[in-house]
């Protein structure tokens, strides 16, 4: 496991923590298969019976790493990434994410398939897909309708602005916000509770939960997929991708 995701098992609560702040906690191919792994391990894993997802102080996730996005990244079905949004769709025990500072792309929406999220005062959310060209991922398209209506989805996937912990607890993204300080810790102990709990009813409670949406979910990551992947290469991408490398505005008053 490299250094960008750590793992810590302490009474049978199995954290991962994204560990790259310096750039904001963006998502490199490496990290992905870092959690994929760490999280298909833990399915069979009989000391793992909660998994807790955290980042940093300042940044939860800033989503995808954009210069990734410049290089041709693959979104087949073994991709780093469709691999880790498996994994983690599919986890039959508890998962946990306590989020701080940001919240960006894959770091919002991967909250769409955590059980429970408590999250900072300060944390700032965003869906920034359009913004950048491209389109929502993880299932969000078919999720945050039905988790907020769509008049909800749409304000915050068409404009990409980004929204506060209290905006993202009104509309259920997340079970509740604290001070910053006290995320970690109040997770911890959410976690360690739910570790406590009889695993089988736990698995079978949480299975049943997701049952009657699971086949759409992972119809939906697949189809987002089919979407997503050629919108990286298309001239508005392009130009959103370079605009934040090159530190400024994006203009897309050009395209039809
Ligand atoms: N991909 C690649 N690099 C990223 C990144 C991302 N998603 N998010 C942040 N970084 C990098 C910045 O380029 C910067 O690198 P540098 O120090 O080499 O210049 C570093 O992390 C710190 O970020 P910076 O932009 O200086 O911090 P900030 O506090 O001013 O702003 C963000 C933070 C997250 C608001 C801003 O970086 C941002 O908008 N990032 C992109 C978020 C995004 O659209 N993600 C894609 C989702 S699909």
């Amino acid at each position: 496991m490299s250094d960008l995701i750590k793992t810590e098992l302490n009474d049978r609560v199995l954290t991962l923590r994204m560990n790259r702040p310096d750039k904001k906690n963006a998502l490199t191919q490496a990290m992905y298969i870092g959690l994929a792994s760490a999280i298909e391990n833990a399915v069979d894993n009989t000391e793992v019976r909660v998994l807790l997802i955290a980042g940093a102080p300042a940044a939860f996730s800033s989503g995808n790493d954009i210069q990734d996005f410049l290089q041709s990244v693959s979104l087949g079905q073994e991709s780093p990434v469709l691999r880790f949004m498996r994994a983690l769709a599919q986890f039959p025990k508890p998962a946990i994410a306590a989020v701080n500072g940001l919240a960006i792309g894959i770091g919002s929406t991967l909250l769409l398939h955590t059980d429970l999220a408590y999250a900072g005062e300060g944390t700032r959310f965003q869906f920034p897909f359009v913004n950048l060209g491209i389109c929502p991922e993880y299932a969000a398209t078919y999720l945050l309708p039905r988790m907020m209506g769509h008049a909800r989805a749409a304000e915050l996937t068409y404009f990409g602005e980004p929204f506060s912990a209290k905006t993202a607890y009104e509309y259920g993204l997340i079970n509740a916000i604290l001070p910053d300080a006290d995320v970690e810790p109040h997770a911890l102990e959410r976690a360690r509770k739910l570790a406590q709990q009889p695993p089988n009813a736990l698995r079978v409670t949480k299975r049943l939960l997701k049952h009657w949406r699971q086949e759409t979910v992972t119809d939906a990551i697949q189809y987002e997929a089919e979407h997503f992947g050629p919108m990286l290469k298309q001239p508005e991408a392009v130009e959103a991708f370079t605009a934040f490398v090159q530190k400024r505005k994006p203009d897309f008053s050009g395209f039809k």
